[in-house]
């Protein structure tokens, strides 16, 4: 059995992927709504209430967690060795594509500029490229995306924003396709600052926003739209796949 926890609806987004991907597997959702949000709390308090998810659902007869939240998978590390072996944070694949993405951005615009005789052009983010983040406040003050994207290659620059109050909206029924005014002002204004950024690829780093990525797409054009909850969920299903064929081969 999987285990999947999110302060609330954001993590649904990873669950019905894995449902897809392991349609044998059982699944059960934590929905920790009496304690959400998650994003404006502090860091020990997150961290406990990530022990307190794992332990839960550990007790209700899961082998396996994934923490389909950004929020608290940036404190991952801070589990102890037995949470981490039994927990899976749901970062790092979308860390791993800005990565890509900025690479291939970096290229495609250093070819294009030495095709025009302008030379390879230094002006655009860092050497290696400019990603852009949305995430909750805590994800933003701990720049988890920006340590995960260091950590593969320091040549990337990351442009964190904090979005919060997109965290609320999802939860009172904003999806996509379903917008009223006010909230498609504000995804408007959010998504102006991202194309000012000068960014490539921007990471929907709050699995709530998996919700809203027709929205972010529709008005980001070119921006590479990177969705964490799928990925991770991708993720850990390519694991939970290969421990099968492991286990049918013994
Ligand atoms: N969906 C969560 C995340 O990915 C948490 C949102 C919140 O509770 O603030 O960070």
């Amino acid at each position: 059995m999987i285990g999947v926890f999110d302060s609330g609806v954001g993590g649904l987004c990873a669950y019905e992927r894995l449902k897809e991907l392991l349609p044998n597997e059982e699944l059960i959702y934590l929905k920790d709504t009496e304690n959400a949000p998650y994003g404006t709390k502090t860091r020990s308090e997150v961290l406990s209430l990530t022990k307190k998810n794992v332990r839960t659902l550990r007790e209700r007869g899961a082998e396996h967690i994934l923490i389909a939240c950004c929020t608290a998978s940036g404190l991952w590390s801070e589990l102890t060795d037995e949470e981490k072996s039994i927990s899976t944070p749901i970062i790092f694949p979308a860390a791993a594509e800005a990565v890509k993405a900025a690479r291939e951005a970096k290229a495609k615009n250093d070819i294009s500029s030495i095709l025009s005789g302008k030379g390879i052009d230094k002006e655009i983010g860092s050497d290696g490229g400019l990603v852009a983040v949305i995430s909750t406040e805590l994800t933003a003050k701990n720049h988890t995306f920006k340590k995960a994207i260091e950590e593969l290659d320091p040549a990337v620059s990351v442009c964190e924003m904090g979005a919060q109050m997109l965290v609320s909206l999802v939860e009172l029924g904003a999806r996509d396709g379903i917008l009223f005014p006010r909230e498609s002002a504000l995804l408007d204004s959010i998504c102006k600052d991202i194309k000012a950024s000068g960014a490539s690829a921007l990471i929907l780093g709050c699995t709530h926003f998996s919700h809203l990525k027709e929205e972010f797409k529709a008005r980001l054009g070119e921006i590479k739209i990177i969705d964490t909850a799928r990925l991770g969920a991708e993720w850990l299903a390519k694991k939970c796949k290969q421990e099968f064929t492991k286990l049918g081969q013994k």
